[in-house]
């Protein structure tokens, strides 16, 4: 059997920082270190970060007072950045910085007198983050049939945004719809919203295109995961998406010679490669990766966690 490895797949850099974050801060403060949801949706990456001394927490209201608090890639309201003021908790933002870029320019949006559209799935925090973090009218919809339920005049000046995760043709297809709808619509260039979004969704096609089946290495709660799972299931091939090795089915591979993989955006790597081990002990297997983009995409930390320079004698 061939496997063709995804390129690029697994962490991105929002995922890189918020994990670092975690692990700087339990250095720097100690254990325990709270956590506002899951820092990024994957198991093991949480359970790593619990073995080292962070507790993960859904509501802040169970952080003891004091405690070093960590708010998780995907962003939080203004109304939980205010009760993480009142209570006086020490915080560290671990928000992707492209999240927080589109709660700017919603905010800008409103500002400039615009009714504002966020693409995005219901329940996602990070949905729940970018509407609680934008004051004024603003209308979500996941589908084109919600934009035609829009309550909005058509010739009221009206702006989209997008949550970060979300496959770029399925946008696609909704800007149109809101195109089509109002006469004065403004929005960011969606291929600019996140580049590691759209590197993995450019690479799941190419890897599709030359596999018998596809393995996307991803938690169930991972809004990119299942976009890629979408994507390669749109170009026809039978397409899985695994936690982690032991969710792998051999009658998934049966009579395929080559099993394509990538991994979302907040999976480790280690889980790639325990699929390939897996893989290799149903029978010899030669691992490859497409060529692909090569990402040098990094963001700074929090300065609370930066060590100041040593000054030169
Ligand atoms: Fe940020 Fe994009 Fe990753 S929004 S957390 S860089 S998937």
């Amino acid at each position: 059997m061939r496997i063709v490895l995804a390129q690029p797949r697994g962490f991105c850099a929002g995922v890189v920082r918020a994990v670092d974050i975690v692990e700087r801060a339990l250095e720097k403060y100690g254990a325990p270190v709270y956590v506002r949801h899951e820092i990024v949706h994957n198991r093991r990456v949480v359970e790593t970060l619990e073995a080292k001394g962070a507790r993960f927490v859904e509501a802040l209201e169970e952080v003891p007072p004091g405690a070093v608090t960590v708010f998780s890639a995907h962003g939080v309201s203004r109304a939980v950045e205010q009760e993480a003021e009142a209570r006086g908790l020490p915080v560290l933002d671990a928000t992707c910085p492209l999240v927080s870029k589109v709660h700017g320019e919603g905010r800008r949006y409103i500002a400039q007198g615009r009714v504002l559209v966020l693409i995005g799935h219901a329940g996602h925090p990070e949905v729940e983050g970018t509407l609680g973090q934008i004051p004024g009218e603003v209308h979500l919809v996941a589908t084109v049939a919600e934009v035609a339920a829009l309550p909005i005049a058509a010739d009221r000046p009206v702006a989209f945004v997008t949550q970060t995760t979300l496959s770029v043709d399925d946008t696609r297809g909704i800007i149109e719809a809101l195109k089509a709808r109002f006469t004065d619509l403004v929005g960011p260039d969606t291929r600019d919203i996140c580049y590691a979004t759209q590197n993995r969704q450019t690479a799941v096609r190419e890897l599709a295109r030359r596999v018998d089946v596809l393995l996307v290495v991803g938690a169930a709660n991972s809004s990119n995961s299942n976009r890629l799972r979408e994507i390669g299931s749109e170009q026809g091939v039978p397409c899985y998406m695994i936690p982690d090795a032991g969710a792998l089915r051999p009658d998934w591979l049966r009579g395929a010679e080559v099993v394509g993989i990538t991994a979302g955006a907040s999976a480790p790597e280690s889980l790639v490669e325990e699929v390939i081990a897996a893989l290799g002990r149903l029978g010899p297997v030669e691992v490859s990766a497409l060529p692909g983009i090569v990402e040098d995409v990094s963001f700074k930390l929090p300065s609370a966690l930066v060590e100041p320079e040593a000054s030169a004698a």
